[in-house]
């Protein structure tokens, strides 16, 4: 295998808190270990652009704590294209990049795979998304500090709703997975959550309803995944369901949107990146390829692209029975 000299760091589709903290650490480890670093711009797009300036230790000070990527990102349609995943790869050989370290999600991991596939080059993937949904990995970057911005969004939206003796629904984001919607409904005391996960063939809003919601309260507050199963879902759905059946009951909508990917890494998102992004470069040395660096049971972990993009990471049922329990 050629010997590394130059890696190069992009940061693809949504962006997440804690990416920043991660380029901090890939760059710093690279140098520290002799390599040239190269950032990318705006993802797989500027690959194909060639919109690439080498990285300094210095250019990723005080970046550790800003929510947001320094590299900027985006979702390439080009490079879903065999075309375009050529000008990439040619870019790459001019630039010198000898592995390229994506930092993203699902969609982004997979074009890895598949840029490596085809021009047999090496990548590392690190999970970056607040919707913790690869396989493979205890946490993704941005998953906590999401979960965070929601808790204290719904401490407040508690407030007005048990003024006004309302039931509220809200919709959190998370693409199919209901990791955020579980446990920010735990995590603020909610009465429910409606997950994608939750398999069963009882309606979860029946089910809400029907263990007697609000006899004992003066408020609900319902978390509700912003997943869509055959048209059907989100917030506005279950809210217009409870005013058509259940008109004695005053209903409100907060979609809390974008402010969940924005704001200042918490800590464990930082430590999180930090580690993931030194693991990279280790991962490199021992020439590793085509693999997700994820964290399970606080030990780093190598996760083969196929897996973590692929394999569905379940939700634990426990989770489920501790909403339902304290929920009472
Ligand atoms: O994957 C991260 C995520 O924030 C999802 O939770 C959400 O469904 C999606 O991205 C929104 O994407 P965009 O910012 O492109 O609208």
């Amino acid at each position: 295998m050629r010997t590394i000299q130059c890696i190069g760091i992009l940061t693809s589709g949504g962006d997440a808190p804690g990416m920043n903290a991660a380029i901090r650490a890939i760059a710093r480890s690279a140098i520290y270990n002799g390599w040239k670093v190269k950032g990318i711009y705006r993802g797989y797009e500027g690959l194909i652009n060639n919109d690439i300036k080498e990285l300094t230790s210095e250019s990723v000070s005080n970046i550790i704590q800003r929510g947001g990527t320094i590299l900027k990102t985006a979702r390439s349609k080009e490079f879903m294209t065999p075309e375009g995943r050529q000008k990439a790869y040619e870019n790459m050989q001019a630039q010198g990049i000898d592995a390229l370290i994506v930092i993203g999600g699902n969609g982004s991991l997979s074009g890895a795979q598949v840029l490596a596939a085809e021009h047999d080059v090496i990548c590392i993937g690190l999970p970056g998304t607040i919707d913790n949904d690869l396989y493979g990995t205890d946490s993704t970057i941005g998953y906590d500090t999401a979960l965070n911005t929601i808790v204290e969004c719904v401490d407040k939206i508690r407030d007005t709703a048990t003024s006004h003796d309302r039931i509220f629904f809200v919709e959190v984001m998370g693409r199919d997975a209901g990791f955020l919607a579980q446990n920010s409904a735990i995590a603020s005391g909610a009465e429910a959550a409606i997950i994608p996960e939750d398999q069963t063939d009882i309606d979860q809003l029946e089910q809400f309803i029907s263990r007697g919601f609000r006899k004992s309260k003066n408020s609900s507050i319902v978390i509700v995944s912003e997943s869509h199963k055959n048209g059907v879902g989100g917030a506005m759905h279950y809210a217009n369901r409870v005013r058509k059946e259940y008109p004695e009951y005053d209903v409100r909508v907060t979609i809390l949107g974008h402010l969940q990917r924005g704001g200042t890494p918490s800590a464990f998102d930082r430590v999180l990146a930090s580690r993931l992004g030194v693991a990279a470069i280790e991962a490199l040395k021992e020439e590793q390829r085509n693999v997700m660096i994820g964290i399970h049971d606080n030990k780093i972990v190598y996760v083969p692209f196929n897996k973590a993009i692929k394999m569905d990471k379940p939700i634990d049922k426990e989770l489920i029975n501790v909403l339902d329990e304290l929920s009472i």
